[in-house]
């Protein structure tokens, strides 16, 4: 199932993704160190703007949670964001908004009009090993669902890149 973004992407209007979950402080920031992770191996810094955000409000100001932190760090990933709030704003700011779980999705649509030109999509909609599914919540469980959710994040990440690539306008 291939993704067509909105427009061309070039230096001088960077492709903005903003990745969205509950708390803001387990998955999306995950998907945005990752998602930006691949931007800077591939050397393509300079056509992405990337954020996260969440629907809640419940650790708006905090560092993205320790394990996942952690977790990351295993992988080479730093994640460096700071909780916030998703804000009606990003449907201006935003090319295309990812949401984690269907739950997620459902709270972004209720707030969405129908005159933005952001694209609302599930992150797994870029995962060939679980088309559309939730990425799971791993805040009250265990490691293993830390590294189950980096490994989903990261499979959807390349895949989100390898299907942005080609709209990539090289002056
Ligand atoms: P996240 O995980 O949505 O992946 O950041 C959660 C973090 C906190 C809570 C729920 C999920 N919470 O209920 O506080």
């Amino acid at each position: 199932m291939n993704f067509h973004p909105n427009r061309t992407i070039t230096r001088e209007e960077p492709y903005s993704i903003c990745f969205v979950c509950l708390g803001n402080i387990c998955r999306s920031p995950t998907a945005e160190g990752i998602f930006q992770h691949k931007v800077k191996e591939r050397g393509l810094e300079s056509y992405f703007y990337i954020d996260s955000a969440g629907t809640g409000a419940y650790h708006v100001g905090e560092k993205a949670n320790s394990t996942s932190r952690s977790v990351a760090k295993s992988h080479g990933v730093s994640l460096l964001s700071r909780a916030r709030q998703f804000i009606l704003d990003d449907f201006l700011e935003f090319d295309l908004i990812l949401a984690m779980d269907s739950s997620n999705y459902a709270n972004i649509m209720k707030l969405k009009s129908s005159t933005t030109a952001a694209q609302l999509k599930m992150m797994r909609m870029f995962d060939p090993q679980g088309y559309n599914e939730d990425v799971p919540d791993p805040y009250y469980g265990g490691i293993n669902g830390f590294e189950d959710v980096f490994s989903i994040l990261e499979r959807s990440s390349e895949e989100l890149l390898n299907q942005l690539s080609p709209h990539i306008f090289n002056e």
